[in-house]
């Protein structure tokens, strides 16, 4: 008989024979900027989750740095929204003066700018519309001067969301241009379309006006297209891929891990905290357990980097934890 026990003991033992760790310099946290002033508007459907103007961005800061989490994954949501999106593209835009204003103020905050223009496009969607179509290549330079726009701010990291085809060497290619040859590029490789991703909508206000995203983002039940995204993604020059929702495609995770050796992320998405956030609430599951046992299932399944709306918690569980 096998006595695996022996090694369940106490606490020590089991923390010595542990094969994954949770680091704070694995984790990401999202963060959404209202164009505005003196703005903290909570999001109904993320507990704990704000949108902040600028000008009170120093708040969620703070604590992202005292954290000791490596920064941030940022968000825009302009005032006003068009056709085509170009608030994203303004180098006056929200995002933009965002970034500024956290690299003035925490300039060893590492900024990734989502790339992708839903936020921007008083249609919703994440592309140029024509009639009931979401055009490809007519985006491709909407999202190439945005990534410009944002990496000029001083976003460290570019991280286009959007699913066209084609769109990292697009954007790899205009950033070289201007000059941001060092700037590296973490791709939403394999981006499902998720009913995971409503709260989200509300935080960043970003719903479709019309249809869904499944003309672009990728159906969830492909396992191996999913692999070919990611392939195509490194040969067009991500630096870095994504795997995005996390927990419901942990087995995509982890065959791009075996497949591929660059830094691979995974988002832990909106709804996934949501329905964390709500059964905690209600006193039906161990939040602090609960959140620990899903980062941890995301790390062995693969992620170098976990992109959570956890990640402050998590942090601080993990400092008390140590
Ligand atoms: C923008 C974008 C979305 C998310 C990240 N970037 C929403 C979407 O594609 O509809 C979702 C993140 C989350 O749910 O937490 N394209
Ligand atoms: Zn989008």
């Amino acid at each position: 008989m096998n006595r695996f026990r022996r090694l369940r003991k106490n606490k020590q033992i089991r923390r010595l024979v542990r094969e994954t760790q949770l680091n704070k310099s694995d984790l990401i946290y999202p963060v959404f900027v209202a164009e505005g002033k003196n703005i903290k508007n909570p999001v109904d459907s993320m507990p704990g989750v704000y949108q902040y103007s600028v000008d009170m961005l120093d708040e969620i800061l703070v604590q992202i740095d005292e954290s000791q989490i490596p920064g941030l994954l940022i968000f825009g949501i302009p005032a006003h929204k068009d056709e085509l999106g170009t608030a994203a593209y303004d180098d006056n835009g929200v995002t933009q003066q965002a970034i500024r204003r956290i690299k003035l103020n925490y300039p060893d905050l590492l900024v990734i700018a989502d790339v992708c223009l839903c936020e921007y496009t008083s249609h919703g969607h994440c592309g140029v519309v024509c009639e009931d179509k979401i055009l490809n290549d007519e985006t491709l330079p909407l999202l190439s001067k945005m990534a410009v726009s944002l990496a000029k701010s001083g976003a460290d990291i570019i991280a286009p969301s959007d699913m066209m085809d084609g769109r990292v060497a697009a954007i790899r290619n205009a950033l070289d241009e201007n000059g941001f040859i060092d700037t590296p590029i973490l791709s939403y490789s394999a981006k499902f379309a998720s009913a995971y991703y409503s709260p989200f909508r509300d935080a960043a206000d970003s719903a479709p006006g019309f249809g869904d995203r499944r003309s672009y983002q990728m159906d969830g039940a492909n396992g191996r297209e999913a692999l070919r995204e990611i392939e195509d993604d490194i040969s067009e020059g991500a630096d870095m891929v994504m795997v995005k929702p996390a927990l419901a495609y942990l087995d995509v995770l982890k065959a791009a891990r075996d497949r591929f050796d660059l830094p691979i992320a995974a988002y832990n998405v909106s709804g996934e905290y949501t329905m964390v956030k709500a059964a905690a609430q209600l006193g039906w599951i161990d939040e602090k357990c609960i959140v620990m046992e899903n980062l941890t299932a995301v790390k062995r399944a693969g992620a170098d980097i976990i992109i959570t709306y956890h990640a402050l918690d998590a942090a601080k569980w993990l400092e008390e934890d140590k």
